[in-house]
């Protein structure tokens, strides 16, 4: 029923259904081939019109209303599903029966099968692929849900809310009764039935009710479900802490599932994640697994109440949940990591939430695909659940934390969830809610939500020592050449000694602290800092203070003095990144040139200086010496040359190993973890330090460096370190070491899917670090038919594929073009299975129009020639059309 050209959706075009769904009761009867539902929706009228339900790809078996068949005449089939005229009632009771091949469903979307269970995944239009259904967020139903099957095969009968009944039936059969409390619109809907483990821990709510807690895993993976218990504690416990609210059921379940095409999803009282974000034990995952299933099991579990409390009115709405929860994680993660590890362990998560928005979301929003957080249109809104939406969607809340402070925002929510709960919104709401419990006019702040592209602020500094005055400029532009945005910019101004200087504004009566928010509301904001004894270095944007690329001049001199003293974390490590991307850039050109590029004396002194002070924590000093992504790097490069920047990194990369090798070596031993591993971010920091350094090492082939690099890879280390020491390899001329640790890996990983994703992604993303090591392409092509590979999985083509397209840009776009001519094929096969993974694939092209004209044409032939291809899902056909400049 779907049409292949999707049309256009456009969110002015908002109007409410004419029917709601009052209640439903659904009755499944499961089977991997052939599962029936029966759906009874007590409707009710709003407005003039028929029922509209959505369907897609449903065999139906009967439709009555008030128990009577529906008769041709009252019915309509449309693009989306079907209509019926209800005449002049006010109330119906329709009953749906469709069948279902859960097996057949290779796109993951609706109810499919998976590893001997079936899951459920609806956001955004699933549900439809299940039964009829008015399947839009503003239809908020009370489900009942009686599940039915065989009992061996699916011992484990899971559904949103509390279990009301259970028991035996006939012939080996079963069936579980759910009822969820709460309304909620049908993408929330979930059910599980499998053979799965469940790990159970109760708690007590704040206000002392006693809720039960579970994790349930396929079998043999129960002793990889702690980490996700215990951050799910913790996220209740933070958000009853932070904001006040309570878990608002008596049972909540995770459940790990391995085919998934996303991270997870906050189904009411059911959700269902991506095995990779839950399953953790010291042997198979890394620290970085770890903080990731802290942070998506937290933002899962805050979406109970920003999103499914308070849900969206229309998906055009989907940063209203999202940008918000993503802002309430990344919160959350930050103060389990302060008190923990310290303020810089703070600093270090903001550093990390940066390095994905400036990685990710600058180069979408500088791109065919660019929207604002709140986009007016799309074709497929799977395309939608995007960095921006997301990320950047994340920061405009923060920029309304940092306008209003912690104790104003706290209040917004407060009256957000006073005058909403329980209804579908738009962001309008929210931020009318912030701004009415502060007394504060954001009606300018909400253009943030309706422009598109990163905003520059330019800003220019002039000191006047007869006048002890400091003058600064700062301008902003916008892409569009949109209206002028209300942004905070924290701001410091350093002295020569290196500590801030009180900041004196024209007309205050006192001298304020060292760091200063200034809101701008103007193209263009004068500030004129008084009582200034001597030429400031300005520090400006502290902290991340808005979503913007800061341009202003300073020399390596400058970069070098920031690096040393900026007091602000985030812009100690940001004048880093800048020093480094000026290097690597210089010597990016040469590298084009043919000339071998040099690492000037004073970037390596900078570097080492930051490596050798002990006095920062050994987690900052990592992300500090990290050199910036690739993408970053070629974002920031007109044409960009992946071949020669590539070229660039190794010999910065290999002169960062020589020339502070010993720095390095002695580093390793000093900051080796004793005891059992344990996931905390003071040793996890140590760790990633010591890693960095072997990374460097073994790029520049110091012996010692390789040779333990070799040993924690194949000896009996966890797996941050083993995982750690076999990236070093990979990464390193040392080809014959690599090989002999990826042999030792897959030997002793092979049958743990979520491991060997680990290995696929390593060998995808691999550099060539000497002319004669093997093209990442034959390596890739080779392991497409290794046993542990699967094209059915999301996780093996984002390892596989993924990693090749996105880390590895130097070896996809190979000047013979075998890179575009592979992913053209990935994106032929995926799009027949699974169109939701393909178009996230499809993305990787998008700016092909950044790259040398060769690498051009050879891409815009793939793309023209897919694009050119009928049997397209509308969710390519939109990005690769975008790509080629057609629709808008
Ligand atoms: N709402 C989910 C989240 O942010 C993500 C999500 C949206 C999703 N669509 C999906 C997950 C489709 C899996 C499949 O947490
Ligand atoms: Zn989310």
């Amino acid at each position: 029923m779907k049409t292949e050209h999707a049309p256009t959706i456009r969110r002015i075009d908002y109007q409410p259904l004419a029917w709601t769904v009052q209640s439903v009761d659904l009755h499944f009867t499961l089977d991997a081939k052939a599962t029936v539902v029966r759906n009874r929706m007590h409707c009710e009228r709003r407005g003039a019109g028929p029922l509209v339900l959505m369907a897609e790809g449903l065999t139906r078996v009967s439709l009555t209303v008030d128990g009577v068949e529906v008769v041709e005449t009252a019915l309509r089939e449309t693009d989306t599903g079907l209509e019926i005229d209800l005449g002049e009632r006010d109330t119906a009771l329709v009953e749906v029966v469709t069948q279902i091949n859960p097996s057949a469903n290779t796109e993951l979307s609706g109810l499919y099968h998976s590893g001997g269970g079936l899951y459920t995944q609806c956001e955004a239009e699933g549900f439809r692929r299940i039964t009829c259904f008015p399947d839009r967020p503003d239809v908020m139903a009370r489900f009942t849900v009686t599940l039915e099957a065989d009992m061996a095969a699916f011992p484990v009968l899971l559904s949103n809310g509390n279990l009301v009944d259970s028991g035996d039936l006939d012939g080996g059969r079963h069936f579980a009764i759910w009822e969820d409390p709460f309304p909620k619109p049908s993408y929330l809907f979930a059910l599980v039935a499998g053979d799965l483990e469940v790990l159970e821990r109760t708690e007590k709510t704040r206000s002392g009710r006693e809720v039960l807690l579970q994790v349930w895993v396929e079998d043999g993976n129960l002793d990889r479900a702690d980490h996700a218990m215990d951050s799910l504690v913790h996220s209740m416990r933070w958000d009853e802490k932070t904001f006040g609210l309570e878990l608002d059921l008596d049972r909540y379940m995770i459940v790990a599932v391995s085919d998934f095409n996303m991270g997870a999803m906050e189904n009411k009282g059911l959700n269902i994640f991506n095995a990779k974000f839950v399953l953790a034990k010291p042997d198979t995952a890394t620290d970085v697994d770890y903080e990731h299933i802290e942070s998506v099991v937290a933002h899962e579990y805050f979406h109970n109440w920003t999103g499914n409390r308070v849900t969206c009115q229309d998906w055009f709405q989907l940063t209203l949940k999202e940008g918000l929860t993503v802002f309430r994680d990344q919160q959350f993660s930050a103060d389990m990591l302060a008190a923990a590890g310290g303020e810089s362990a703070r600093a270090v998560k903001r550093i990390e939430d940066v390095r994905v928005l400036r990685t990710a979301q600058f180069p979408e929003d500088a791109g065919p695909m660019a929207h604002p957080i709140r986009p007016d249109q799309y074709q497929a809104i799977d395309n939608f659940y995007t960095a921006t939406v997301y990320e950047k969607g994340a920061e405009v809340i923060r920029m309304l934390h940092t306008l209003l402070g912690a104790e104003g925002f706290r209040n917004g929510m407060d009256l957000y969830f006073s005058y909403h709960d329980g209804q579908a919104v738009t962001c309008d709401d929210f931020v009318e809610a912030m701004s009415e419990a502060n007394g504060v006019d954001l009606d300018q702040f909400m253009r943030w939500y309706s422009q598109r592209g990163t905003p520059r602020l330019l800003a220019e500094g002039r000191y006047d020592a007869a006048a002890r005055q400091y003058t600064l400029t700062l301008t902003q532009q916008r892409p569009d050449g949109d209206e002028a945005l209300h942004m905070p910019v924290a701001l410091g101004l350093i002295g020569p000694d290196g500590a801030d200087l009180p900041l004196m504004l024209a007309g205050d009566t006192a001298a304020s602290p060292t760091t200063r928010v200034v809101e701008l509301k103007d193209t263009t904001t004068t500030l004129v800092f008084e009582g200034v004894a001597a030429e400031p270095v300005p520090s400006l944007l502290r902290g991340f203070s808005a979503p913007v690329i800061l341009e202003l001049a300073e020399d390596d001199r400058r970069l070098a003095f920031r690096m040393a003293h900026d007091s602000d974390p985030f812009n100690r490590w940001d004048a880093a990144q800048r020093f480094m991307v000026r290097v690597v850039l210089a010597m990016t050109v040469d590298a084009a040139k043919g000339v071998l590029p040099q690492v000037p004396d004073a970037f390596i002194t900078a570097f080492g200086a930051l490596l050798h002070n002990e006095k920062l924590d050994a987690a900052y000093r990592a992300v500090a010496l990290t050199l910036p992504a690739e993408a970053y790097l070629l974002e920031q490069m007109t044409p960009a040359d992946p071949v020669a920047l590539r070229r660039a990194l190794i010999v910065l990369m290999r002169s960062i190993g020589e020339r502070l090798g010993d720095s390095w070596l002695g580093l390793d031993a000093r900051l080796s973890v004793a005891g059992e591993y344990r996931y905390h971010p003071t040793d996890a920091g140590r760790r990633a330090l010591r890693n960095l350094g072997q990374r460097y090492l073994c790029a520049a082939g110091v012996a010692k460096g390789v040779e333990r690099a070799l040993a924690r890879a194949t000896g009996d280390a966890h797996m941050t370190d083993r995982f750690g020491a076999l990236a070093a390899l990979v990464h390193s001329p040392a080809s014959a070491e690599a090989a002999t640790a990826l042999a030792d890996f897959e030997r002793r990983f092979a049958k743990d899917a979520l491991v060997m994703d680990k290995w696929f992604a390593i060998q995808a993303g691999a550099w060539r670090w000497i002319d004669s090591a093997e093209p990442a392409l034959a390596r890739i092509e080779a392991l497409m038919s290794h046993p542990a590979f699967s094209l059915s999985n999301p996780n093996k083509i984002y390892a596989l594929f993924g990693a090749y397209f996105r880390a590895n840009p130097a070896e996809f776009h190979r000047a013979d073009g075998a890179g575009y001519r592979f992913w053209a094929d990935r994106i032929r096969d995926l799009n027949k299975r699974n169109p939701q993974v393909a178009s996230r694939m499809a993305r990787v092209l998008e700016n092909w129009r950044r790259f040398t004209p060769a690498q051009q044409a050879l891409a815009r032939e793939q793309i023209e020639a897919l694009v050119g291809e009928k049997d397209l899902s509308p969710d390519v056909r939109e990005v690769l059309e975008k790509a080629l400049g057609k629709t808008d």
